[in-house]
């Protein structure tokens, strides 16, 4: 892949948790030489700063004015999207079972949805851009050239998630895992403001038994196709 040769489009990527996505959209943005923007790690950064000052997700408190004021820094370099609070990388906090616990309850709040959702749209603006989240192709970049909506088995989401927490160690049980996923797919599905939903545009990936390799093939041919299909471009 020669990715001079290749537009900046915007791709998004939507599913649950554990399906695939972020490495997906990792592998993406090798291939492309694109950025990848982590909007769940967004919400989990807000989330860790609420669990440390104690706050509740409660929609009467002023949240639209905390935001505001949040020592939150999003960096994207390497192929890596990192998140900073108070100047410092807080990669490994945000996914710890107690963020995890809380995240969905913070994602239902209409003023931390409003907020990040302009930042992310911001981080996206020129294109070159994988997003991986819940509500990218139908809220944040409605108008994306590429929207894959990523899907999985429940019980190999639950042993992908829980294999990944034992390998960065943390000490987790299988069944807190498929607790949180259950929770976490029932609010992120139910919630008022912008619940997971598929766009009608969208392609479906199912990984339960695709190798990585043949979901990055066959996610580029996508990219490539709409490329074609809508600029008349055509790859060398
Ligand atoms: O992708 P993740 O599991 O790290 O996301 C954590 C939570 O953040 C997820 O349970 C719901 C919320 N989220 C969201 O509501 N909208 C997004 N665009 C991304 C994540």
């Amino acid at each position: 892949m020669h990715s001079e040769s290749f537009p900046r489009i915007t791709i998004a990527l939507d599913g649950f948790a554990a399906c695939g996505k972020s490495t997906l959209a990792k592998d993406l943005c090798a291939a492309l030489d694109y950025a990848f923007i982590d909007t769940g790690a967004m919400y989990r950064a807000i989330t860790c700063w609420a669990l440390r000052e104690g706050v509740e997700p409660d929609a009467s408190l002023p949240w639209a004015r905390w935001l505001a004021g949040l020592p939150l820094e999003w960096q994207m370099s390497d192929g890596k999207f990192r998140v900073v609070l108070d100047g410092r990388d807080i990669e490994e906090e945000i996914r710890s079972m107690s963020v995890s616990a809380r995240v969905s309850d913070i994602a239902a709040l209409s003023a931390v949805r409003a907020f990040l959702v302009r930042q992310q749209q911001i981080l996206g603006q020129h294109g070159g851009v994988v997003l991986d989240g819940r509500d990218i192709g139908t809220v944040v970049f409605p108008d994306a050239e590429l929207k894959i909506f990523v899907t999985a088995d429940k019980e190999v989401r639950i042993k992908r998630r829980f294999e990944e927490l034992q390998a960065k160690g943390y000490s987790v049980t299988e069944a807190e895992v498929r607790a949180n996923l259950a929770q976490r797919d029932h609010i992120d599905s139910t919630r008022l403001d912008s619940p997971l939903q598929a766009a009608p545009d969208v392609v479906w990936m199912d990984t339960s038994a695709m190798s990585r390799a043949l979901q990055l093939q066959i996610a580029l041919e996508e990219a490539r196709w709409r490329c074609q299909k809508k600029n008349g471009w055509a790859a060398r």
